[in-house]
Order: C-alpha cells, then structure tokens, then sequence
C-alpha cells in the first residue's frame, strides 16, 4: 500500500472546498490518500475517505504562540499525518534542524505521524552533496526520535514545482541509503513535481513507499486521475 499525500500548500479558496469533498468521496484505491489543507481548513476534512494532513505546526502544546498552530489542537482535530520541514518552510520562514527537530517529538508525542521533508538544493546537487545534505538534515532532525513512527520525504529542492524531476535510479538510491542508514521499515516518499504524466513511471521505483505531491494536487480532478495511476 503506497502513501498519497495531497500538500495543498496556501492554495485552496473556501468555495472549492465542497467539491474537492465530495469527488475525493468517489475515490476507489488501495493506497491511503492524505490531504493536507491550509490548517484553517483541516475541520472540513475531518471525515472523508482519506487520512487528515496538516503542513506544518509549532511544538509546544499550549500558551501565547500568536498566529501558531500546536499538535494536541491538530491531533484533537484528527489529523492524522504532519508535513514537517518542508523546503518552503525552511527557506522562506527560516526554519532549522533544530527547530525541525522539536517539532518532529511534538508530533509524535502528540501521537500523529511527522512527514519529514528532506533535501538537496540545485547548487548542492550540482557539487555532489546530495548525500552530505540529507544525511546533516536526517542527523539534526531526528534526535530522540524513534524512526518507527514517522515518514521521509525526499523533496529536491530543485525539483519542487519546476516540471524537472531526477532520474528514477538517483530517487531509488537516496531513498535505499535513508532506509540504510536509519530505518529499513521507515516508509520514504518522493516529492517534487509528480504529476499525472510522470507518477506511474516513478511508481516503477522498487523501493518507494509514496509520494508527496504539491501543485498538481490542487485541482481535484488531475489528483484523481494520478491516484488512479498509482498501483
Ligand atoms: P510540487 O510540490 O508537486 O508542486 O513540485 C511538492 C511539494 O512541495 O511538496
């Protein structure tokens, strides 16, 4: 069973809401489909076919945090899965590993399952520390964690809402080194431009648990069709 996550980003308007519902009621897969709204929405998807998502979160359960949102409110809400870390998190609010790091317990703590985003930007890939990046990033961001509990994502920076992807064997083997290196069991998405043309050959890849899918999850329909082509 493969893991389909829908990371909406700031896309969704309020009145597209009720028909992303209800086709999303009309799904038939074998694979757990998660949709991750803006958090202002997470209440209208609490109950669907689907597991509930969040993008991101603060790490403290309770007090003065204006603007934040804390993981006891997301998991009293019944999310299910929280995006962790992603490219757009860490580069335009300045997010760290060690911030990372806490809310990764705080989501687990909260017992809800982090989606750790990780990877390497163009100028690193370009020096060939692809491997480097991710192993700094996996190191900082999983103190104290138990790598039973969580899902990896690996997202090139470079690949994120471009139409490039890598090549599949390159995907194949950063996602055989996380399972090595840390957690065989630990499921390891892609992320980075999957769209309903390129998912099923990247679904070709022996080792790849899922995918984390941005723009072409917005519009219901194109996300149906590339859920249909998840086998
Ligand atoms: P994309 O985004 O599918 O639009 O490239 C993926 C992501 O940022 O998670």
């Amino acid at each position: 069973m493969k893991l389909v996550v829908a990371n909406l980003k700031m896309n969704l308007a309020y009145s597209d809401i009720n028909n992303y519902r209800n086709k999303m009621e009309d799904v038939i897969t074998d694979n757990e489909i998660v949709i991750c709204p803006s958090s202002l929405f997470l209440p209208f998807f609490k109950s669907g076919k689907y597991s509930l998502g969040a993008q991101n979160v603060y790490f403290e359960d309770k007090g003065s945090f204006t603007g934040e949102t804390s993981p006891l409110q997301l998991k009293n809400m019944g999310t299910k899965y929280v995006i962790v870390g992603h490219s757009e998190r860490r580069n335009i609010f300045n997010e760290n590993n060690e911030l990372i790091n806490k809310k990764v317990n705080a989501v687990i703590k909260n017992n809800m399952i982090p989606i750790l985003c990780v990877g390497e930007s163009k100028e690193e890939k370009d020096e060939k520390k692809t491997y480097e990046v991710i192993e700094k990033q996996l190191d900082e961001c999983l103190i104290n964690v138990d790598t039973n509990n969580i899902v990896i994502a690996y997202e090139p920076i470079w690949s994120i809402g471009t139409g490039i992807i890598p090549e599949e064997k390159d995907i194949e083997n950063v996602i055989n080194y996380i399972k090595e290196k840390y957690n065989a069991n630990t499921k390891v998405l892609y992320g980075g431009s999957v769209n309903v043309d390129n998912v099923a050959m990247i679904n070709e890849i022996s080792n790849i648990d899922g995918f984390l899918i941005g723009s072409a999850s917005v519009d219901i329909s194109n996300f149906i069709n590339i859920i249909n082509k998840i086998k």
